[in-house]
């Protein structure tokens, strides 16, 4: 999606392209978020996972701006933009982000605050400053490690401050502390198309494996949802719409608990098509957990998989137009989210309540582990990726 995007602004822009076109990079841009997903997914012990592959685009963007030669150049090709021209890319991300995260059309909540830290040997160039203000809206700070625990506190901080307490904490620990250091945090509020009642909220039992259950507050609705179930591949799919219908999430449950892997071999971009264009409208019952999940990533490690050697290594990295020296490299890419599921939205229409529309509804209730995306309507392009397998909540005692 991300990068796709890019190039099919950067199009739209320059010429009108034709549908084929547009749905060739479409396809490209989804394989990158995935590609990043399951990239991460083999990580150990990782539960829940939360990217926004829009704003991994854009912090990749900053590391094309800071960048030289191939360190540059490299990005391009992790972005799948190798022919688009700098300053056309650097525009292209920016509005991208701007529209997707646009929360006076969208009536979406969706803070970005993003940093990059420099060690204190270092000078930021001014012309970075302003480039970098103005292309992705990024502050610049430096931060002594010496005095580690106060460099670490002083990050969270300011990630919590910037997210209005949502999300306090971006990082227990800097592994690698002789480098810069991407900080986005961010708090997305998805705001249905049709809200929930706000009294129809119960606890519930939510299995993150067969033998652990949490306790979450559910919340409750039945409408007309764009559903299908993949008898093959014993798997339910629901789109729902979030405000204005300009973007939507969009769920992947197995029909019941068990380990996400499975699922996650089956996300390709053609799958991913195949399942989204078998979406039907139907009545169906949703119960979702009514939970803020806090997640934050380490990225660095994945964007090298994923083709951006040469930024992350020590040896290697041309960063010199951030300071003017080839003295920086890319030590850290902390990405974090804070998401909140709650039941506000726009006013339902209640007219078809007690109607045959409604009757023998399919049933979605999501209390075991799931994959969600952020899709939005207009460009394409993935705002979010994740999955929840363990929300916030008691583990609830074995009855036997
Ligand atoms: C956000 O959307 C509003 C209303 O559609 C528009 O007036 C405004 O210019 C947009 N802002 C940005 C940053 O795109
Ligand atoms: C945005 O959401 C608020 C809060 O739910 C609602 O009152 C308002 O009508 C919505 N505005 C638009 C333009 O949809
Ligand atoms: C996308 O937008 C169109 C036009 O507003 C709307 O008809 C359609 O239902 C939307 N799709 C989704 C998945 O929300
Ligand atoms: C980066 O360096 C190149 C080559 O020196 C220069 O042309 C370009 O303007 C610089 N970019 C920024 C954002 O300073």
């Amino acid at each position: 999606m991300w990068l796709t995007n890019v190039v099919a602004l950067c199009l739209l822009v320059a010429t009108t392209t034709t549908n084929g076109d547009k749905k060739l990079l479409a396809d490209k841009s989804a394989s990158l978020a995935l590609n990043l997903y399951h990239n991460m997914v083999k990580e150990k012990d990782l539960e829940n996972i939360l990217i926004s592959p829009v704003v991994v685009a854009s912090s990749l963007g900053l590391v094309a701006l800071g960048g030289k030669a191939s360190t540059a150049s490299q990005v391009k090709t992790v972005l799948s933009a190798d022919e688009v021209k700098d300053e056309q890319l650097h525009a292209s991300l920016a509005e991208l982000l701007a529209e997707v995260s646009n929360s006076t059309a969208r009536n979406v909540t969706w803070k970005i605050s993003n940093r990059l830290y420099g060690p204190s040997s270092v000078n930021f160039a001014d012309s970075f400053i302003k480039s970098s203000k103005k292309h992705y809206n990024y502050e610049h700070s430096k931060i002594n490690f010496r005095d580690k625990r106060s460099a670490i506190k002083s990050i969270n901080e300011w990630a919590s401050k910037s997210t209005d307490g949502k999300l306090p904490e971006v990082t227990k620990d800097v592994d690698k502390t002789d480098g810069a250091m991407i900080v986005n945090a961010m708090f997305f509020k998805p705001h249905w198309d049709e809200q929930f009642h706000h009294k129809l909220v119960d606890n519930r039992g939510f299995l993150v494996s067969p033998s652990f259950t949490v306790s979450v507050p559910m919340m409750h609705r039945t409408g007309i949802y764009s559903f299908h179930e993949d008898t093959k591949n014993s798997l339910y799919l629901l789109s729902m719409p979030l405000a204005h219908k300009m973007s939507s999430m969009i769920f992947i449950m197995p029909y019941h608990v068990e380990p996400l892997d499975r699922l996650e071999k089956l996300l390709t971009p053609q799958q991913l098509d195949t399942w989204l264009g078998s979406l039907e409208e139907k009545a169906v019952a949703i119960s979702l957990p009514k939970v803020s999940m806090e997640v934050s990533h380490n990225l660095q490690k994945h964007l090298g998989e994923l083709g951006l050697t040469e930024a992350v290594d020590k040896t290697k990295a041309d960063l010199s137009n951030i300071t003017g020296k080839k003295d920086l490299y890319l030590a850290n890419v902390f990405h974090a989210s804070a998401m909140e599921w709650d039941t506000e939205g726009n006013p339902f229409d209640a007219s078809i309540f007690n109607t045959d529309k409604l009757k023998n509804p399919k049933l979605f209730y999501a209390d075991h582990p799931f994959i969600f995306l952020v899709k939005d309507n207009k460009t394409n392009s993935i705002l979010f990726i994740g999955r929840l397998v363990r929300p916030k909540g008691d583990k609830v005692r074995d009855e036997l």
